[in-house]
């Protein structure tokens, strides 16, 4: 199959590269030249792992080219993908369609044969009748089929999330549709996952109910967390013992300083806002978004209460700023609201994080980074672990101790074991445990 990409993003540049790698010959499409010019030279916008070799081998075998003409590319594709952002809003929460719509208008123009045009980017319902009209409106000559295909990839495991995906969510009512995107996804037959073919509306909704549930799963066991902490119980066990049903399952409980990162918290505030449209307020998910963001200012609160009330003047060492590991992204991180409250309360924070720092100067000029952990955790008062890199996971902890100023820990994502860390000789904080 002949395929066009639309956005070089995360979602646009991870698909096109694993369909090239399916076989299909796929252009990657974008109108940021400089992003480009860096792809055509083998440089990535972002840090994924495997996506380099992925995007090399692939080029190399020349089933994959970025380009920013549109024009050339869509004349001959069997189907062109919209991967563009949909940001939220400023204001109101609504995811904005602007690029979605802008790259419908271009696509419409340079329409040739029977084409089918995707939407992989996560868009309210009825974005696809949108995107149908504005195609029918300037062109109603053309041959085309719109359909919904959300993505569910995970930041740091894109590449195995897309090749061995739970599900593909297809919405189409149109049977030649229907076959051009079974074909696109036969290379995964071999690992059998379902392809739900569905309505357009059905799909789109389906991405973000999906979105949204798991953001209740975490907010749900964080929250749980914070009442183990109140009555002596070990969160880590409470979600084991309900995670064992399969009915609940083990995934998506695992406590921290809430969720983060580019999808979560977009989707979920724009979730609310189509419920609110349509006078059916998703009230649970309302609650969700209003838990998960004081918790984020509530584990700088954690931070200041270990360090005894107060942490003017003191040193507090980061380790971990993305909003999970094996990303460099800082969208949403819960780190943000934490650096903000303790340098709001004199702190001298410092932080280390193996991927994200580039990203987080600008955004967070108070803190001074480490070149590693070690830097980091020298003569603080306190370190805090904020995400749960491998690198910090077997940290020498002698070391650690022996340079700081007080042997303060404070774990948000559970990564030791408070016994282990007690007989060491730290002060040691986490969530949800004794
Ligand atoms: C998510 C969805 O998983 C994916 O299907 C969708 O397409 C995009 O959004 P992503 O944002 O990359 O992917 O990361 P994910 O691994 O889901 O984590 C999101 C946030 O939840 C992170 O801040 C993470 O630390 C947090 N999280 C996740 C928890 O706190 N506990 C968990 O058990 C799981």
């Amino acid at each position: 199959m002949n395929i066009t990409m639309i956005g070089a993003g995360y979602v646009g540049l991870v698909s096109g590269a694993c369909f090239a790698d399916f076989g299909h010959i796929v252009t990657c499409v974008d109108t940021d030249e400089g992003k480009i010019a860096r792809l055509v030279r083998g440089e990535m916008p972002i840090f994924e792992p495997g996506l380099d070799e992925l995007v090399a081998a692939n080029v190399r075998e020349k089933r994959l080219a970025f380009t920013t003409a549109l024009e050339a590319s869509v004349p001959g594709a069997d189907a062109v993908f919209i991967a563009v952002g949909t940001p939220s809003r400023r204001g109101d929460g609504f995811a904005d369609l602007s690029f979605v719509y802008a790259g419908a208008q271009k696509i419409a123009a340079c329409l040739e044969g029977f084409t089918v045009v995707i939407n992989k980017s996560t868009v309210p319902v009825g974005a696809g009748d949108e995107v149908e009209r504005i195609i029918r409106e300037l062109r109603p000559d053309a041959d085309f089929a719109v359909v919904s295909n959300p993505e569910f990839l995970r930041e740091g495991a894109a590449i195995e999330d897309f090749k061995r995906p739970d599900r593909v969510v297809i919405g189409t009512d149109d049977p030649r549709a229907r076959d051009v995107m079974s074909e696109i996804y036969r290379p995964l037959n071999l690992n059998q996952p379902p392809l739900l073919f569905t309505s357009r509306r059905t799909s789109e909704l389906t991405k973000y109910a999906a979105n949204a549930f798991l953001a209740t799963k975490i907010t749900f066991i964080n929250e749980v967390a914070d009442l183990c902490e109140k009555v002596g119980a070990d969160v880590q066990d409470v979600a084991r013992g309900i995670g064992l049903d399969k009915r609940i399952g083990g995934k998506f409980l695992h406590v921290g300083p809430g969720y983060g990162g580019s999808c979560f918290p977009k989707d979920t505030l724009a979730l609310i806002k189509i419920g609110q449209d349509h006078s059916s307020p998703l009230r649970i998910v309302e609650t969700v978004v209003a838990v998960n963001d004081a918790r984020k200012r509530a584990m700088a609160r954690k931070v200041i209460a270990a360090c005894g009330g107060a942490v003017r003047g003191k040193k507090i060492g980061l380790l971990g700023l993305a909003f999970k590991p094996n990303t460099d992204d800082m969208r949403d991180a819960p780190s943000l609201a934490i650096v903000a409250s303790l340098a709001g309360d004199g702190a001298d924070v410092h932080a280390y994080d193996p991927e994200s720092m580039a990203q987080a100067r600008s955004l967070m000029p108070e803190v001074t980074f480490a070149e590693n952990a070690y830097d980091c955790a020298a003569g603080a008062d306190a370190l805090v672990i904020v995400t749960e890199w491998d690198v910090f996971r077997a940290l020498d902890l002698e070391r650690i101790k022996g340079s700081m100023r007080a042997p303060v820990v404070v774990d948000l994502r559970n990564v030791y074991r408070p016994a282990d860390m007690r007989k060491r000789g730290f002060a040691y904080v986490s969530v949800g445990r004794e």
